[in-house]
């Protein structure tokens, strides 16, 4: 008899669990596998969460988050998103990850079909794991692993019950632009979809680009479903804070799956999460300024290896390189790394089967870490014959 659920039989052989396995008892190793940004939440966020304990604010508050905070992010979304969602339109959750759960959780049933882009962060397992069917919609080098409206609108049937979005995406670093959030703000409207806007790195954007929320768009907003996290903007990974925004209909609907996996978010956290989006911004704006340089590191060093092409990360920390010259899969690839020159980084088929031939490097390591990884990659390639 097999232990698991079927549900979670095709968790069970990750290659992420296994890559980690791999490298757990491994000396003098240098990962850049992670998205834990290495830095401290800013001062003022982690003395407003001491000052709720001291207060002895350590009880239940309201399912949905603290009705002040609610306020504060429907404040924040107007004013920088463009979104009108009242508080009782928003959802504190455990990160944005509870937030991907209870929305698919509430909104997805058997067989429904829910388009994802290739690659991206698990939101395939999310899907299955409510039952689901997760269609792959493949995001191409060529276009800079922009998502395409056509690729979208010819993967809908009949079963297509929801869309998901991520901008800026993980693993590839790309952003959709405005003309294509319209374009897919007509195919969501045409075939009457429901939408996941996965916001997560919208701050971590670079060269003066803009982010965009799809669910500023007119008349989107009962489709859309805005997922936000304060785990990278303000290096809050460890608290487990993030917010979903919907229109009451929905809202309500991903209440009920919130209440009974969690009851509510931690309430410290919860304080600590008000004081980051009312508190001072700059420790945001000098953590993207360090992701920045960080970046210029990471990809001029990776594209000054022979045999390793890699496009500019537009936003997130995430660099995503091809690798596709050594004629290795890239779980191959990674493995070799990790023996040869003890680097951990996550293949890109990991992310999907579009990601077949690429690595995921992260930048939320200290520029010194990226040197010595950079330099340890260069040494084991050196060794090993490109195929093209
Ligand atoms: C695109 C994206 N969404 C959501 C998450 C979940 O993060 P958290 O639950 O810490 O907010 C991550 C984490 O890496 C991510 O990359």
């Amino acid at each position: 008899m097999s232990l698991g659920a079927a549900r979670v039989q095709y968790l069970m052989d990750d290659v992420i669990v296994y890559l980690r396995k791999l490298s757990m008892d491994m000396e003098d190793l240098v990962s850049l596998a992670l998205g834990d940004p290495d830095f401290s939440t800013p001062l003022h966020i982690r003395d407003a969460a001491k000052k709720a304990v001291d207060e002895g604010f350590t009880h239940y508050t309201h399912s949905a988050g603290l009705p002040e905070l609610r306020e504060a992010i429907s404040e924040k979304l107007s004013r920088e998103n463009g979104i009108e969602a009242s508080p009782d339109e928003i959802i504190v959750t455990a990160g944005g990850e509870e937030a991907m759960h209870v929305t698919v959780q509430a909104l997805i049933d058997i067989k429904d079909e829910v388009l994802i882009p290739d690659p991206c962060y698990h939101f395939d397992k999310i899907v299955r794991l409510a039952g689901g069917s997760p269609v792959s919609v493949p995001l191409k080098e060529e276009n800079k692993f922009e998502i395409n409206p056509e690729d979208i609108e010819s993967r809908i049937t009949p079963r297509t019950k929801m869309l998901v979005l991520i901008s800026p995406n993980n693993p590839t670093g790309s952003m959709i632009s405005k003309n294509t959030l319209d374009e897919i703000g007509k195919i969501v409207k045409k075939h009457d979809l429901l939408m996941i806007s996965d916001e997560c790195y919208e701050k971590i954007v670079f060269d003066g680009r803009k982010h965009y929320s799809i669910g500023s768009l007119p008349n989107m907003k009962e489709q859309v479903i805005t997922i936000n996290s304060f785990s990278k903007t303000y290096a809050m990974t460890g608290w487990r804070i993030g917010y979903l925004a919907a229109d009451k209909s929905i809202a309500n609907v991903i209440q009920k799956a919130h209440y009974y996996s969690l009851i509510c978010v931690n309430a410290m956290a919860q304080k600590a999460a008000l004081a980051a989006l009312t508190g001072p911004q700059n420790p945001v704006k000098s953590m993207v300024e360090e992701y920045s340089r960080r970046r210029n590191l990471m990809i001029n060093g990776l594209n000054s290896i022979g045999g390793i092409k890699c496009i500019k990360t537009a936003g997130s920390f995430w660099a995503f390189p091809n690798v596709k010259a050594f004629g290795m899969s890239s779980l191959n690839f990674s493995k070799y790394l990790l023996t040869n020159a003890k680097v951990a980084v996550f293949p890109g088929s990991a992310f999907g089967m579009a990601g077949e031939g690429y690595l995921r490097f992260s930048f939320s390591y200290p520029q010194e870490t990226i040197k010595e990884a950079l330099g340890r990659i260069r040494d084991a390639l050196e060794k090993l014959p490109l195929k093209t």
